[in-house]
């Protein structure tokens, strides 16, 4: 059994009523897909296709219209509240990095508030432990005062890899992280994504709709369209759906 498996999952939601019956739109549908540890799963479709839907479903702060998701082996949502031992587990890296982080706090106590969710640490250890997380994601000490004001969207970007990291999760979901950045932080971020998988044995699910940044960091390749996965292979060379390969036509100047 892979470290997290996804049994037909759907999302449906309430978005009106019509007649004084509700009207359902099924945001993702029957959606079934398996990542083993260590391994980047690359989530691409356009725009309203469901990702982070799905991606919301497996960080554990959506619950499924119907389907099962396991990781290592127990439902997330086989209880009312998931467990912290799993939820620790899963972690996640928006494409807004301002939009993700208290602008008045320090990058230090960014990092720190899910260690002080989880874990005791005295003082000396929590910080010895944040100057640590801050070297694994490229930045020097003093970096850890400043605030997200004083940040560039690069580097507050490694603050909030930084803050994924810090509890060691097994997979972090990864929506969009590089999309708002300027192209040379974007391969900087990469970079440091695929250096942190490795080094940590992490899995991701990357969701992107650049297929060069896909094929740099995925080990397999989902393609979702209209809420379903329509293709699912190992390489971007080897889409052949129309919808993908539609997707794949949009990016070809950058691919080649
Ligand atoms: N809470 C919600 N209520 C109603 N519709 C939603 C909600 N969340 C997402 N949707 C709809 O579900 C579809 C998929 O959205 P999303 O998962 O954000 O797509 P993607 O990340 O691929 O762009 C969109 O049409 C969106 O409007
Ligand atoms: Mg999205």
């Amino acid at each position: 059994m892979s470290f997290l498996e996804v049994k037909h999952v759907a999302k449906r939601y309430v978005v009106g009523s019509f007649m004084q019956k509700k009207v359902i739109f099924e945001a993702v549908s029957d959606v079934s897909l398996s990542l083993n540890t260590g391994k980047c799963l690359g989530l691409i479709g356009e725009s309203g296709s469901g990702k982070s839907t799905l991606g919301r479903m497996i960080l554990g702060v959506e619950r499924p219209s119907s389907g099962s998701i396991t990781v290592d082996g127990t439902e997330l949502y086989g209880t009312k509240k998931i467990p912290s031992a799993i939820r620790r587990e899963i972690q996640v890296v928006f494409q807004d990095c301002y939009g993700a982080v208290n602008p008045r706090m320090t990058a230090k106590q960014i990092i720190a508030e899910p260690l002080r969710n989880f874990q005791k640490l005295t003082k000396v250890e929590e910080q010895a432990y944040i100057n640590e997380l801050l070297s694994m994601v490229g930045l020097q000490e003093e970096y850890g005062e400043k605030r997200p004001s004083e940040l560039s969207g690069g580097q507050l970007q490694r603050i909030n890899i930084a803050r994924a990291i810090a509890l060691k999760p097994r997979l972090i979901i990864l929506d969009e992280p590089i999309s708002a950045l300027d192209a040379i932080i974007q391969v900087e971020i990469l970079h440091l994504l695929k250096q942190l998988k490795e080094k940590l044995h992490l899995s991701y699910i990357f969701i992107s709709h650049d297929l060069q940044a896909v094929s740099y960091l995925a080990d397999q390749i989902a393609v979702m369209h209209k809420g379903k996965i329509i293709e699912q292979v190992t390489r971007v060379e080897e889409l052949t759906e129309h919808q993908s390969k539609k997707l794949l036509q949009a990016r070809l100047p950058t691919l080649f």
